[in-house]
């Protein structure tokens, strides 16, 4: 009676185990697109997230709340002549390319602690579009 038992509990066990992995299995890949900055971006569609996401803070030509942005892309990080910028972007030592904004609109504060761009940009397909904007010079 009790082998049956036993035998009965594990003929539950191992399909929720193999369900596990199989979500595991779907889920990674998913998950590692919409984080990936190579997600196409449409700079059209960019143009608007920068319209009614960022220029309350940012202009091409004159620092405002945030630093100008003309030929951001591409620009070394926290070089805009005379804005304020917090230590950690000043020295940043780095150009930004897709990655690095990807990175910085998710999260400015995770990718460099002490940013004061009190700002994120949730979307994947959000960033990855106003990334191609930037890219492609139309706020250059
Ligand atoms: C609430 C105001 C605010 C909004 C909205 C905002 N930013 Fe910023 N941004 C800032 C500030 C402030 C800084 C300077 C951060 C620092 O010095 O740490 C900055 C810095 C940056 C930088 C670094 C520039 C450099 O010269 O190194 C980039 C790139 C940037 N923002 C892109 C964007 C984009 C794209 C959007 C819209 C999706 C956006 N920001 C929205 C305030 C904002």
């Amino acid at each position: 009676m009790q082998l049956t038992m036993s035998l009965k509990s594990l003929s539950f066990t191992i399909p929720a185990a193999s369900l596990a992995l199989a979500s595991l299995v779907v889920t990674s890949p998913v998950l590692s697109a919409a984080q990936s900055p190579a997600m196409a971006g449409d700079a059209a569609r960019g143009a608007k997230v920068y319209q009614s996401n960022c220029t309350g803070c940012h202009a091409p030509d004159t620092n405002s709340v945030g630093p100008a942005h003309r030929g951001v892309y591409g620009r070394k990080a926290g070089s805009a002549p005379g804005f304020a910028y917090s230590p950690g972007l000043k020295k940043g030592g780095f150009a930004w390319d897709a990655a690095r904004l990807d990175a910085w609109l998710t999260n400015p504060q995770a990718f460099i602690p002490g940013a004061k761009m009190a700002f994120r940009l949730t979307s994947a397909q959000s960033r990855a579009d106003v990334i191609a904007y930037l890219k492609q010079g139309a706020a250059q």
